[in-house]
């Protein structure tokens, strides 16, 4: 009997130290983003271009990938989406194109999050006034086939709305949707839906989300189950009398959590934050790097598990460059987003553009291998001018910036696993 006891409370223990390694693993992920601004030019169509692409892009640990609006739009970016279930109207593919993408990425294990445009739509054709956002009645898309009653009766640039006020803010280039119509939040969520059976995405990147309230989000992700799913809450930094960042961001990552918070269930932000920290901090300003508790500057310093972290995407960098990370600093920042909490973003410029495929997926394999993931433990060791250095779950230690003298920082049981000639180095515990 007591025999039999013991093995049973055993093999609870192992069954427990399973579960307990499963979540563990289930936490670790890397995000890429598929594109970027000018894809839809690509000769042959952006899906297969990409698909060409999966083997690398599972080479380098990645488990979710972010794809462009999928939709018919009047931008050919696919930011002004207009008959949301017409996929083959795309400028970057066809419909069977995507779904042998998607197919192509699942068979590596990779989930495939949309880049979700909910905010506004556009008609499909250009009015008297040669403008093709004013909502005219509806579009010829049958299932979503909406009038002025869906749009925001406070939009005032555009439409012709009846709806009640916009829960947001307003997006000037096209009607917003009224989301507290019901039959708005039915037959988005019935779109949403689709995408996943239909077409086989797991999880939505939500476009301009502040141009919605918290609460709807809420709806959406609720209606709709998302495996993955995070919020472009774009703000930017406060900034000084001296035109530099201020050394306190806490206005600015509150308003990411505070997002997160009211969308609840998986809802996870990319942390703006940490990216305009993190790229004035290369510049010689790697202090910035350690708050006044000790901890990192940007939302990983308060709610990593929901933070996504990311260096460029297709707004900040690409061609538009509207808030661009220093291109000769691009491999530190990678040394940091690849090493720390928070969900780390792969740009597909940088991997496969730049040509850094090496040297980021050295950096992720690290990741991956020592089981680094978003609510990892991070301990800031120095964090001044020209040097930082931290360890993370005391397994890896990362160090910044052009010093190269630790004096004895790095323990002798830490052997160099990385290290790249702009300014970084990872060690793992041996
Ligand atoms: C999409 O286009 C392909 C040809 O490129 C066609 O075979 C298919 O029927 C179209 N699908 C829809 C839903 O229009
Ligand atoms: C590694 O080195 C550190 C610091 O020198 C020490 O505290 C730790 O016990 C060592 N670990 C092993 C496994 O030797």
């Amino acid at each position: 009997m007591g025999k039999h006891l013991v093995s049973l409370s055993h093999a609870f223990f192992v069954v427990t130290l399973l579960l307990i390694f499963a979540a563990h693993m289930s936490l670790a992920q890397i995000l890429f983003q598929g594109f970027n601004w000018e894809s839809w030019r690509k000769e042959g169509g952006w899906y297969n271009n990409l698909k060409a692409q999966v083997n690398d892009i599972a080479n380098a640990g990645v488990t979710h990938v972010w794809l462009p609006p999928p939709s018919h739009s009047v931008s050919p970016q696919g930011y002004m989406p207009g008959r949301l279930y017409d996929l083959n109207a795309s400028k970057y593919g066809t419909l069977n194109e995507l779904k042998s993408l998607i197919s192509a990425f699942h068979a590596k294990g990779i989930k495939c999050v949309a880049d979700t445009v909910i905010n506004h739509r556009c008609a499909d054709k250009k009015d008297a006034r040669g403008i093709y956002c004013i909502f005219i009645g509806g579009t010829t898309d049958g299932r979503l086939d909406w009038g002025p009653d869906m749009i925001c009766r406070d939009d005032t640039q555009y439409s012709d709305g009846r709806g009640n006020p916009d829960t947001g803010n307003d997006f000037a280039a096209a009607p917003d949707i009224d989301h507290l119509n019901p039959r708005v939040q039915k037959e988005l969520s019935d779109w949403l839906n689709w995408l996943k059976t239909d077409i086989g995405f797991d999880g939505w990147r939500l476009d301009f989300a502040k141009g919605y309230s918290p609460d709807i989000a809420k709806i959406y992700i609720k209606n709709t189950a998302p495996d993955f799913v995070v919020g472009e809450i774009w703000s930017s930094l406060s900034y000084g009398p001296d035109g530099k960042p201020a050394s306190n961001q806490d206005t600015e990552r509150q308003e990411l959590v505070n997002w997160v918070q009211g969308a609840g269930g998986p809802a996870s932000a990319f942390d703006f934050t940490t990216k305009g920290i993190l790229q004035a901090a290369v510049q010689g300003e790697l202090w910035r790097l350690r708050d006044g508790n000790g901890k990192p500057p940007g939302m990983i310093g308060w709610w990593p598990e929901r933070a996504v972290t990311f260096l460029d995407n297709h707004d900040t960098g690409s061609t538009q460059k509207m808030w661009p990370f220093p291109a000769d600093k691009v491999m530190q920042g990678y040394a940091y987003i690849l090493t720390h909490p928070g969900t780390p973003t792969i740009f597909y410029d940088h991997m496969i553009d730049w040509g850094l495929k090496a040297e980021i997926s050295a950096l992720s394999a690290i990741r991956t291998r020592n089981g680094i993931n978003p609510g990892s433990k991070l301990r800031i060791l120095v964090a001044d001018a020209d040097l930082y250095v931290a360890a993370i779950d005391e397994k890896i230690m990362v160090k910044i910036g052009p010093r190269n003298e630790l004096g004895g920082l790095i323990p002798s049981n830490f052997s160099l696993v990385a290290s790249g000639s702009c300014g970084y180095a990872v060690w793992e515990k041996r």
